[in-house]
């Protein structure tokens, strides 16, 4: 949509934070800019930093398999961003600094779709959306709101590789 390429005009070659210098590619999300449906993640890792588009390493089959086969939807159908819109050195996780930097973009993201839901994707995503410090274990499953939009906290596909059992 027009409102959402004017967020990503305005983040422009973005240098507002210090993850700009180990970049490739700015990853600002991808789907359906009506989508009533938001996935929220962490952050781009080295296969999203490369191709540009947010989950589309191993973690990133995962969530898609959970979309397609899971909810049987499509993928394009949604909209898949991230907290941090540039990859962490070695994937750490981002710092509170990097996420502050980056929030207006998230927040006028969300603003523009507009979803009728929001799922949070692991800790770094739900404690910044929730401005939380409760961690994902104990949040996972049970409904929170990002203002006023139902918000579902759910494990982060990288977790789940790790912990299938989960
Ligand atoms: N890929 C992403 O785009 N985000 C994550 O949080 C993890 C993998």
């Amino acid at each position: 949509s027009s409102a959402l390429d004017a967020v990503r005009t305005e983040l422009g070659e973005c240098t507002r934070c210090k993850l700009h210098t180990g970049r490739k590619t700015i990853v600002f999300g991808e789907g359906n800019a009506g989508a009533r449906l938001v996935f929220v993640g962490e952050g781009p890792g080295q296969e999203e930093d490369q191709q540009g588009r947010p989950f589309v390493g191993a973690a990133g089959q995962l969530l898609t398999d959970i979309i397609v086969k899971g909810m049987q939807l499509k993928r394009e159908d949604v909209y898949i961003c991230n907290i941090v819109k540039c990859r962490p050195p070695n994937n750490r996780n981002p710092e509170p600094d990097e996420i502050e930097a980056c929030e207006p973009v998230l927040i006028k993201q969300l603003e523009v779709i507009k979803p009728k839901f929001i799922v949070g994707l692991g800790n770094v995503a739900v404690k910044t959306l929730l401005k939380t410090k409760e961690g994902i274990t104990s949040l996972r499953g049970k409904w929170k709101t990002y203002q006023g939009i139902p918000l579902m906290p759910t494990f982060h596909p990288a977790y789940l590789l790790r912990t299938p059992g989960d």
